[in-house]
């Protein structure tokens, strides 16, 4: 089939905030229990956290993460977490039916992230936690010296406050299943509070009021227009969440979902321009999607699992293995949420190790990369600077979730600084190649840089320990510039990463 497309220099969507390639980890399964932190690990540092692992995480370049959850957060005691480990209490985790040990609490999570180079993005517990808790919390965090709070941090050895910018105001508190979980009106006032006083505290914070657990939710999107209606001023994102599968087994309209979650950031985007109307507001609120991925394959187990259990401590839980068809997706999502980056500023894979996860790290033993890992790291290493218009002229089709679906799915960003235009594209043909041509206006690009492809896998192969670089990009040929044109094909099923400079 052909596929044409056409980008100009000066038609930009956006900057793209650095922090769209953001993640998430929670307490939960085995992410923080020997997945980022095991003792006696044989690639462990004296403090406990897996080398192996952190080479890895470093590797995707990630800007920020989200912690300490998720469902963990509505029922967790951040002062749990701090002064000596012996000391620390062992608790009930109500979220997962697990044991939390407190080994890792915001301290040592803080050093992991700096030494991972990531910044934190905190979340404050709105389920049985209070708006004290949260001032307290981020006293602790935040305040310089010469307080209870901040002289604390200090007695732990912190003598300088970690300045965390991003504050969550709670998680999905719109699902019944969430510990503390309210009505959008009573989660509005407690967020609007709750933010009135941290900003008080930190005037510099950004804050993060949940929307929707997912666009499926009966509350949705009333949801968001009634929060927004009583904490438009004081908060500064709204969240989304939305975890994806394919039990159906319908590959085109697996990829479709992209086009569903198209619709779902335009709603939201919609709600916050008529709040904003509504209320005469000067503020610009943007979307912070802090919570995606593919979860699916072992969700249904899980879910009797975590019921049947005795609240064991750091089980394996939500340990998806991904395939190559998983990979295809999560490539094209990040492609919608460049497109969308004028109003998506945040975005956090879901999660980050072990727990619906790029990296897997068995407990004892290696860690490897899942093949979702490779989209995510190519993105985040590639994705940056302006987010380009594109126009498409390709072949299209109708699915279950979306209609009118391009075969072709392209996102184009162009780095200035780095003198650096790159092309993701994915091809969701099932059987056919496509024969690309993309028209580029204003630039001069000289070379192809790079050129990286994952192609030619069965949808359903997977990475393992044994076999742990099965699916991973390899280099692809056949990209030319012609006269002011880029030509590649792209075989059915490819995902492909051209850099041109
Ligand atoms: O990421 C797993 C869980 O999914 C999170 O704890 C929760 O926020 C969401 O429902």
């Amino acid at each position: 089939m052909k596929a044409r497309a056409a980008i100009h220099r000066d038609f930009r969507i956006s900057r793209i905030d650095d922090r769209l390639y953001s993640a998430f980890i929670e307490h939960m399964g085995r992410a923080i229990y020997s997945g980022i932190y095991e003792p006696g690990h044989p690639h462990a540092d004296h403090r406990g956290f897996r080398q192996d692992v952190l080479g890895l995480v470093r590797d995707l370049d990630v800007p920020a993460i989200r912690y300490p959850g998720g469902n963990f957060v509505s029922a967790y005691d951040w002062k749990d977490g701090i002064g000596p480990k012996t000391e620390r209490p062992v608790r009930l985790d109500l979220a997962w039916r697990s044991r939390e040990t407190n080994q890792v609490g915001i301290n040592e999570f803080a050093e992991w992230a700096g030494e991972a180079g990531i910044e934190m993005m905190l979340a404050v517990n709105l389920g049985t936690g209070t708006l004290q808790d949260a001032r307290e919390f981020m006293e602790y965090v935040n305040h310089p010296s010469g307080t209870t709070w901040s002289d604390l941090r200090r007695s732990h050895g912190v003598e300088q406050p970690y300045g965390v910018k991003m504050w969550c105001l709670g998680n999905e508190m719109d699902g019944p299943w969430q510990i503390g979980h309210r009505t959008a009106r009573d989660y509005g006032r407690v967020a609007n509070q709750t933010a009135k006083a941290l900003k008080a505290l930190d005037p510099s914070i950004e804050t993060i009021v949940c929307g929707s657990s997912n666009d499926e939710m009966p509350t949705y999107p009333d949801w968001e227009r009634e929060v927004l209606e009583e904490c438009y001023e004081n908060v500064d994102y709204i969240s989304l969440h939305k975890y994806f599968g394919n039990n159906s087994r319908d590959t085109l309209n697996y990829f479709g979902k992209i086009e569903q979650t198209g619709r779902y950031i335009q709603a939201i985007a919609g709600t916050i321009d008529h709040v904003k109307a509504k209320k005469r507001a000067k503020n610009d609120i943007f979307i912070c999607f802090d919570e995606w991925n593919v979860w699916y394959h072992s969700r249904a187990e899980d879910k009797a699992r975590v019921k049947a259990w005795d609240w064991p401590e750091a089980p394996s839980l939500l340990e998806e293995t991904y395939n190559f068809e998983d990979a295809l997706f999560v490539a094209g999502l990040l492609n919608e949420f460049i497109r969308r980056s004028d109003r998506v500023k945040i975005a956090c894979i879901a999660q980050l190790v072990n727990v619906i996860a790029p990296i897997r790290a068995e407990r004892g033993g290696p860690a490897w990369r899942q093949t979702i890992y490779w989209p995510y790291q190519m993105a985040s290493l590639y994705g940056r600077g302006d987010a380009l218009a594109v126009q498409v002229d390709a072949p299209r089709y109708d699915c279950r979730v979306a209609d009118d679906v391009s075969y072709l799915d392209i996102a184009v960003t162009h780095d200035a600084a780095a003198g650096m235009l790159t092309i993701f594209a994915l091809n969701r043909h099932l059987t056919e190649a496509a024969d690309l041509d993309v028209e580029m206006a204003g630039f001069n690009a000289r070379r192809v840089a790079l050129h990286r492809v994952m192609e030619g896998h069965d949808l359903q192969a997977t990475n393992s320990a044994e076999a742990p670089d099965r699916i991973a990009p390899a280099d692809g040929s056949g990209a030319a510039l012609d006269d002011g044109r880029l030509r590649a094909r792209l075989g059915p099923l490819s995902y492909h990463v051209i850099r041109l400079e």
